[in-house]
């Protein structure tokens, strides 16, 4: 069994495929409890989420948290853009990994002053994300016991010591806006994971304080209406539809 959590797509992508691979299924987190699963004949048991600020995201941990015995061959899949800090070793303090793996997928957080990815960069990602990820699945098919992830520079403070900030400061619905573009379709309430979203009269408003931050309803918007801050504004968007280039065009 692979559980997974996913904003954009990335992440379900990989947990998807490897289900596929590994005839297996994936599920996802949101609204599900750990207790209720009998992992005691399971071969796999995978996890597969995005890396926030350098850790799992809470959601994944605390789902994690309910996860009971199992003989399987456990492992993790993180996605993220850049660098992942120890955020695989830290999930394995809750369950013990026999392997965690990183793959390098494009960017879904424009909301920083500095620009990670764009259209060009985001389509190299996902051409070399498609063979890591047939390389990882590989290495799980062969039961593997290594952690291969990119870490990073200051990968424990930056997990251990800025994640807890992440999750307690800056996981702010207030940031978000929609411009006059909002088309009214209501996507972003459908996307959203957190239940943060509700359209009112034909527009979304952001009903809890704080939410995943995952970026769906933003990076989702058909009308690239929604920003969050002062720097989404213009910059490129991304949700995954595919490992290749004619996708997105
Ligand atoms: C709130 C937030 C924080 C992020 N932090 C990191 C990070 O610390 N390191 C990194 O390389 N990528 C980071 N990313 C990028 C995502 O991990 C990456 O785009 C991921 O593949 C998205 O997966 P998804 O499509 O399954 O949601 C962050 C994204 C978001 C939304």
């Amino acid at each position: 069994m692979i559980f997974y959590f996913s904003g954009t797509g990335n992440s379900a992508a990989v947990a998807q495929i490897t289900a596929k691979e590994l005839g297996d299924t994936a599920i996802d987190i949101i609204g599900k409890q750990a207790e209720d699963y009998d992992l005691s004949q399971e071969d796999y048991l995978g996890f597969v989420f995005p890396v926030y600020a350098w850790a799992a995201p809470e959601v994944m941990l605390r789902f994690a948290e309910g996860i009971g015995h199992t003989d399987a061959y456990v492992f993790a899949i993180a996605t993220f853009s850049n660098v992942a800090g120890m955020a695989v070793e830290q999930f394995s303090e809750i369950v013990p990994l026999k392997s965690g793996f990183g793959i390098v997928m494009p960017d879904n957080y424009p909301v920083t002053d500095h620009i990670i990815d764009t259209k060009e960069s985001s389509m190299r990602k996902l051409g070399e994300a498609k063979v890591r990820l047939a390389e990882v699945i590989a290495r799980i098919r062969n039961r593997d016991e290594v952690f291969d992830v990119k870490r990073g520079e200051n990968a424990r403070e930056n997990t251990y010591v800025k994640a807890p900030v992440f999750n307690s400061e800056w996981r702010k619905t207030k940031p978000y806006h929609v411009s006059d573009a909002c088309v009214g379709c209501g996507l972003c309430e459908k996307k959203c994971p957190a239940g943060a979203v509700r359209m009112q009269e034909g527009k979304p408003v952001w009903i809890k304080e704080d939410c995943y931050l995952c970026m769906a309803c933003l990076n989702f918007c058909p009308a690239e209406a929604i920003d969050y801050g002062i720097h989404s504004s213009g910059r490129w968007r991304y949700t995954f539809k595919g490992f290749s280039e004619e996708n997105y065009f």
